[in-house]
């Protein structure tokens, strides 16, 4: 029988920021997935404000096996910069960390790498696949597809956002095809983030313990928590720098200030959680 992860760290989340205490004296305040969807319904209000847009269903569909990964990669900074500096811009740069270009992406030559490329940069940074699990791409994709279809009160977005290759000029992308999302969504599962499984022995009691839970209450605000079978020890700490820097962007982006009676999350605590539990 699976167990599910103990729910306590999201509630205590959902009381305001958490803080992370990072080696040395600094700490860094730390948004709650709270007000990361916070900050998602005021896009969505945003843009629900605005007249629905057109359907596109005629828009351009260009053939992704023919582009270049240099092309995809010329592509995405044009998206980028075209979303950027749209009047959404501010909107649209909080809803993911920049992320890989591309070239960058695992497999950049397979289709579901191009198909993603071409599409997933319209509106937001390329998201990293490892950012998800598999169970969690499903959802995001089945939520992404009607946006770019111009359904639901996004559809401005996909109206302003959604460009065929071809510059300034260009006319609208297309969404992309059942079969192309279905692509797209088991792409990302290939190399989607592997989720820890409670029922590992001694994990279940040491997720209660008091580093088990400074892991849970930092590590589960953006993503399921992460498999500490995921990475060999030595490996760890450069992983958890890097979620610090995304949890930097997260701060940046929601404004939270560091608040000295908040729970004290210490980075090096977590590391030597996840690496007594570490392959
Ligand atoms: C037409 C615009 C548009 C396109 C194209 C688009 N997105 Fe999004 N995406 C959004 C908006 C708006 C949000 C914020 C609201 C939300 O999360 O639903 C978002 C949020 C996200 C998030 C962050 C929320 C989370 O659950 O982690 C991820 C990840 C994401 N999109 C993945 C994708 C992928 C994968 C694709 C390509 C298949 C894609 N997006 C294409 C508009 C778009
Ligand atoms: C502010 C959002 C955010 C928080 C909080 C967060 N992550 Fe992540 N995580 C991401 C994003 C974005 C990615 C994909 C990009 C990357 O790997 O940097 C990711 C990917 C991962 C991956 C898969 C990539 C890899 O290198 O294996 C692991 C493992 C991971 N995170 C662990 C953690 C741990 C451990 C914590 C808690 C210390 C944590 N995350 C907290 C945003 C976050």
């Amino acid at each position: 029988m699976r167990r599910t992860v103990p729910t306590a760290a999201r509630s205590l989340a959902a009381r305001g920021a958490l803080s992370i205490a990072v080696a040395g004296a600094t700490a860094l305040a730390m948004p709650c997935a709270a007000s990361a969807q916070a900050g998602q319904d005021v896009a969505t209000r945003e843009l629900a404000a605005r007249a629905p847009a057109k359907s596109t269903a005629q828009g351009v569909r260009p053939d992704v096996d023919r582009l270049s990964i240099d092309e995809l990669d010329r592509l995405a900074a044009e998206s980028r910069q075209r979303w950027s500096t749209s009047r959404h811009g501010q909107m649209l740069l909080r809803i993911l960390p920049a992320g890989p270009r591309p070239s960058e992406l695992p497999e950049p030559e397979s289709r579901g790498a191009r198909l993603v490329a071409l599409y997933c940069v319209q509106c937001h940074h390329l998201p990293d696949p490892a950012m998800h699990d598999a169970e969690r791409w499903r959802g995001v994709v089945q939520r992404m597809v009607p946006r770019m279809e111009g359904k639901g009160n996004l559809g401005a977005l996909m109206a302003d956002m959604m460009k065929a290759p071809g510059g300034a000029q260009a006319p609208g992308l297309a969404a992309p095809r059942p079969g192309e999302a279905r692509e797209i969504v088991a792409y990302l599962q290939r190399h989607a983030q592997q989720p820890l499984d409670p029922t590992q022995p001694g994990l279940a009691r040491a997720l209660d313990t008091d580093a088990g839970r400074m892991f849970r209450h930092a590590c589960d605000q953006c993503h399921v928590l992460p498999d500490p079978k995921r990475h060999a020890a030595a490996d760890w700490p450069a992983v958890v720098r890097r979620m610090q820097a995304n949890m930097l962007w997260m701060n940046r982006v929601a404004g939270t200030r560091f608040d000295v009676r908040e729970p004290q999350l210490r980075a090096a605590d977590i590391v030597a959680f996840l690496q007594r539990h570490a392959r």
